[in-house]
């Protein structure tokens, strides 16, 4: 499958063909629009249906074409930034409801497969955290801890994780977490959506979105959609200027997937405890019509950076295979190398309810800090309810409008660090030699007092933009890795043609302003 959202392949990508819908041709009035179509845009259209409400679905690439595509799928419960901090910044009840909405979210996923009868290899799995960096056994004991009183009582601390070929030391052991196929599954919701008389709209850009009875979603074709309600479910909302972006940050993560003999490694889902920490699991390995092949993958992830700000990302696979190899001596080779994207809230939660601002009836999915499987599924749930008006009571811990992290020392850094990236306007790119871009690749070349994105295609053609972020103005960076111009303030990415493939910005890069002439030429063409 083709992604929208990068250059390289996953595993996912590479293993499954999802439906192809059409573009919308006329205006349309529904109850619901979701955009969106990643695993909470799908789940809230889903439940939705279910529900008799009529659901119009749309997004600018193929379903699950953005990070959908690209996660490891980890579902759990098993929050990386630990329950001791959730409690100390939610309380302990906030912790409480942390734990059940995720374990919650596992069990109707499976659910949900099991009674639309979808094919997506949910597998029930342990979980295991082990030490790494600084980290020691007391952490583990203080995570124990908080993981109980946050009523997931049943975590055990374990001597090693059960690998024959590799003492892990002490880990914290999670019963009844999960692994599962994310693009088979959101498959199965389309097919799913649509029998409840959902409509799906694919190549559809919204480009207007506003709030009113009914509100209104105006696409980049001049088609609109009215509904009584509106959900952004684009990764990161692409209707808000800055409430939301400067509540959370934008990392872009590694993951590489390795061929390893099958039943060599159990599966399960691993992760060590440093910050960026690495992540890990299994999937059986298939070939592209579904037959099951004799070995397995081992899909690690890591080497996380904020997005836009790490020129090193080949590196990055390089140090992360290093890792792995050093402790899965039984690699044969690397299949897979995809990188993601990942929205840090700077309070540990996702941000799922009422688009803050005074909207009406604008809704927002975002934050998946990390857990966007379980984040997405716990969205759809919550929208659900709130959409048709009830109430949920995960929703007061997830409402976007909470205040309680403004002086958080998370909140302060995340801010401090988006207001430096301004600097590259004064600095960085000189003068720049366009011709030593090769095909492929891209730079940022000074030109006057300005910078220009410029890309040079597979052909040779070069391709000039401006530089400059259609959100809030700060100058893109060129992500090596998956060809895409990329914002160091909140993440926004481009194509290397400069249409946008990651929020907060709604419209792409505008093309290059022709270059002044010369004072001379000017002056003779004048004469
Ligand atoms: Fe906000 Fe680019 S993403 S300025």
């Amino acid at each position: 499958m083709h992604s929208d959202s990068g250059h390289t392949t996953s595993v996912w990508m590479d293993t499954t063909e999802v439906p192809q819908f059409q573009p919308l041709t006329q205006n349309l009035r529904s109850n619901v629009c979701v955009i969106g179509a990643g695993i909470a845009g799908m789940t809230t259209a889903y439940l939705l249906a279910r529900a008799g409400r009529a659901v119009v679905l749309i997004d600018d690439g193929p379903i699950g074409g953005g990070e959908t595509s690209r996660t490891t799928a980890h579902l759990t419960a098993a929050l990386d930034d630990r329950y001791y901090n959730i409690e100390k910044m939610h309380g302990e009840e906030g912790a409480r409801l942390a734990a059940e909405s995720h374990m919650a979210a596992i069990h109707r996923i499976e659910t949900i497969a099991s009674m639309e009868d979808i094919d997506c290899d949910f597998q029930r799995v342990e979980g295991f955290l082990f030490l790494g960096g600084e980290n020691t056994r007391k952490d583990l004991e203080r995570e124990l801890e908080a993981t109980q009183r946050a009523g997931i009582s049943d975590t055990q601390l374990v001597d090693r994780i059960p690998f024959k070929f590799w003492d892990s030391g002490p880990a914290l052991r999670f019963p009844r977490q999960a692994t599962f196929h994310p693009l088979k599954y959101l498959k199965g919701l389309a097919r799913a959506i649509l029998r409840d008389g959902g409509k799906i709209y694919t190549g559809v850009h919204a480009e207007k979105i506003e709030d009113g009875e009914p509100a209104r979603v105006t696409t980049s074709d001049g088609h609109v959609i009215s509904a009584d309600n509106v959900v952004v479910c684009t990764n990161t909302p692409v209707n808000d200027w800055l409430i939301i972006h400067s509540k959370q940050a934008a990392y872009r993560t590694y993951v590489i997937g390795v061929r390893v003999p099958k039943g060599s490694v159990p599966h399960g889902l691993y992760w060590d405890t440093p910050d960026p920490y690495h992540y890990i699991r299994l999937q059986h390995a298939e070939d592209k019509s579904g037959h099951e092949l004799d070995y397995d993958i081992l899909i690690v992830g890591g080497e996380d950076h904020k997005t836009g700000q790490a020129a090193d990302t080949e590196e990055r696979f390089v140090r992360l295979e290093q890792w792995t190899r050093e402790r899965f001596p039984m690699i044969e080779r690397v299949d897979y190398r995809w990188s993601g994207q990942v929205i840090e809230p700077v309070d540990y939660m996702a941000y799922i309810g009422k688009n803050p601002g005074g909207d009406e009836h604008i809704w927002i999915a975002t934050g998946d800090s990390g857990n966007g499987m379980t984040h997405g599924t716990i969205a759809g749930i919550i929208l659900n309810e709130l959409v048709q008006g009830r109430k949920h009571q995960w929703a007061r811990l997830y409402d976007p409008s909470r205040v309680r992290l403004r002086a958080t020392p998370e909140f302060v850094k995340e801010n401090v660090n988006v207001a430096e990236q301004y600097k590259d306007w004064f600095t960085g790119a000189g003068a720049g030699d366009v011709a030593a871009i090769k095909p492929g690749e891209g730079a940022i070349i000074g030109r006057g007092r300005g910078k220009l994105a410029v890309y040079r295609d597979e052909r040779g053609d070069i391709h000039q933009l401006s530089a400059v972020c259609t959100h809030l103005y700060c100058i893109v960076h060129w992500n090596d890795t998956e060809r895409t111009w990329d914002c160091p303030c909140h993440g926004s990415r481009f194509d290397p043609y400069g249409k946008v493939v990651n929020g907060p910005a709604i419209v792409g890069l505008s093309p290059a302003s022709p270059e002044p002439e010369p004072e001379k030429e000017r002056d003779a063409a004048k004469q």
